[in-house]
């Protein structure tokens, strides 16, 4: 069998922490087998953003950096379809790899799929069943033009089934006949590998930020609903500079540029009296190393992020979401994260819940065995025997 050819596309932090546990899998076992191919699409571009990831993990480089930056949904999305597409052209890969549910990864899927390149998905199926979200149109589409799925939970899983997907389907696989696999989170692979790792390294971080262990909170808002609409934006905030008060707890706070943004722009006093609280952290984003380090030492979490949602689950971390609603149910069916939304009553009660009273939560494992990303790529390998 000749070498397959795999296009990786990857453009928003995110994805560069979801394709590291993909690369590293296919240097340890399957390099005779598959040549990797990275396409960038400069959806994120700080270094802090994009760079610090590539560097840290031990990625390679992007082969090809399609610099689409920022920009409104439809134009950053077109620009990144005519530039993957004329990357297909030219390297005419065996198949195309996605991950997740970003504008990069939409791109990929409509790219791929109306030149005949098979899609496989990673982290397929996720559903938060709010359309409003761009992040739900994408998942759907990028689904539903893929060849290989591969579902991280039960629940992504069932959707899939609840959509039309049929598991019985025997190869040939292709678009039409697609296969759905319940597979664990590469993400966890990732948490696992980089824990230990973690510790050694950056143990200077977490001392320059003077904060004690298990003795601060955790964080993190970029969310487009959370960022993009001012009122609630003001309120999260507000809410969190006077739990931080009211307990004498740092809040330590890695801030996604286009909250920074927003903040500055729109609620620029807010913002000067998060930098003057002695209990708010502001700090810019961390790299993937720094973050494990804050989750892990953390008392407590607080975010909008998928992937921190599933963190704060790995390292046992009690966990208030800043959603109405969330794709990874079994975390607030098991009690250890709580959807709050951006209600500061659901707010402050969950925080004292979780504050005064966490050890009997429990933390089952949810996201595999920590080997899901050989398990995606031996099954990219079975398509192409
Ligand atoms: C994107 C994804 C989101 C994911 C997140 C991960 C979409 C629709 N959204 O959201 O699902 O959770 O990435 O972090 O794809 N910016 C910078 N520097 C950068 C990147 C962004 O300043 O390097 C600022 C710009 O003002 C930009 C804004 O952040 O307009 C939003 O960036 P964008 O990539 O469009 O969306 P994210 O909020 O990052
Ligand atoms: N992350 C990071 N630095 C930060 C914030 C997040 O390295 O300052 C990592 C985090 O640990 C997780 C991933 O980025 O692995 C989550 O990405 P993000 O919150 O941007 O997006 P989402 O998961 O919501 O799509």
């Amino acid at each position: 069998m000749s070498q397959i050819k795999l296009i990786n596309i990857v453009g928003a932090r995110p994805q560069f922490i979801k394709a590291s546990a993909i690369s590293r899998a296919i240097k340890l076992s399957s390099s005779d087998t598959i040549g990797e191919i990275i396409v960038h699409t400069g959806q994120h571009y700080d270094k802090e953003m994009s760079d610090v990831f590539f560097d840290e993990l031990e990625i390679h480089q992007p082969h090809y950096n399609l610099g689409v930056g920022s920009s409104s949904h439809g134009r950053q999305t077109s620009m990144m379809i005519t530039g993957i597409e004329e990357v297909l052209l030219k390297e005419k890969p065996d198949c195309v790899l996605l991950y997740g549910d970003t504008n990069s990864t939409l791109a990929g899927a409509i790219a791929a799929s109306k030149m005949h390149f098979p899609v496989v998905h990673v982290e397929a199926g996720l559903r938060s069943f709010n359309k409003t979200m761009p992040e739900e149109i994408n998942r759907i589409v990028s689904d539903h033009a893929s060849t290989l799925l591969f579902a991280p939970t039960n629940a992504a899983f069932k959707n899939l089934m609840r959509e039309g997907f049929r598991p019985e389907n025997s190869p040939r696989y292709t678009i039409d006949n697609p296969k759905i696999y319940l597979t664990g989170d590469i993400m966890y692979d990732n948490a696992l590998f980089y824990s230990e790792l973690a510790e050694k390294k950056k143990s200077a971080f977490l001392e320059s930020l003077k904060v004690k262990r298990n003795g601060f909170v955790l964080v993190t808002i970029h969310r487009e609903i959370n960022t993009d609409n001012t009122r609630r934006l003001e309120v999260l905030m507000k809410t969190l500079i006077s739990l931080a008060q009211e307990t004498s707890m740092t809040f330590v706070m890695p801030l996604h540029p286009r909250t920074i943004l927003s903040l500055k722009t729109k609620l620029p006093s807010l913002f000067e009296d998060l930098n003057k609280s002695p209990f708010i952290r502001i700090i810019p984003p961390a790299s993937y190393l720094e973050m494990i380090l804050l989750e892990k030492n953390s008392r407590m979490i607080i975010t909008d992020s998928g992937g921190v949602q599933k963190e704060s689950h790995f390292f046992r971390k009690p966990c208030l979401v800043l959603r109405a609603e969330t794709e990874w149910v079994e975390l607030v069916k098991n009690g250890t994260a709580e959807l709050v939304d951006a209600d500061p009553v659901k707010i402050r009660d969950g925080f004292m819940k979780f504050k005064n009273d966490g050890s009997d939560l429990t933390y089952p494992s949810f996201y595999g065995d920590g080997k899901t990303a050989e398990f995606i790529l031996n099954e990219i390998i079975m398509m192409f025997e």
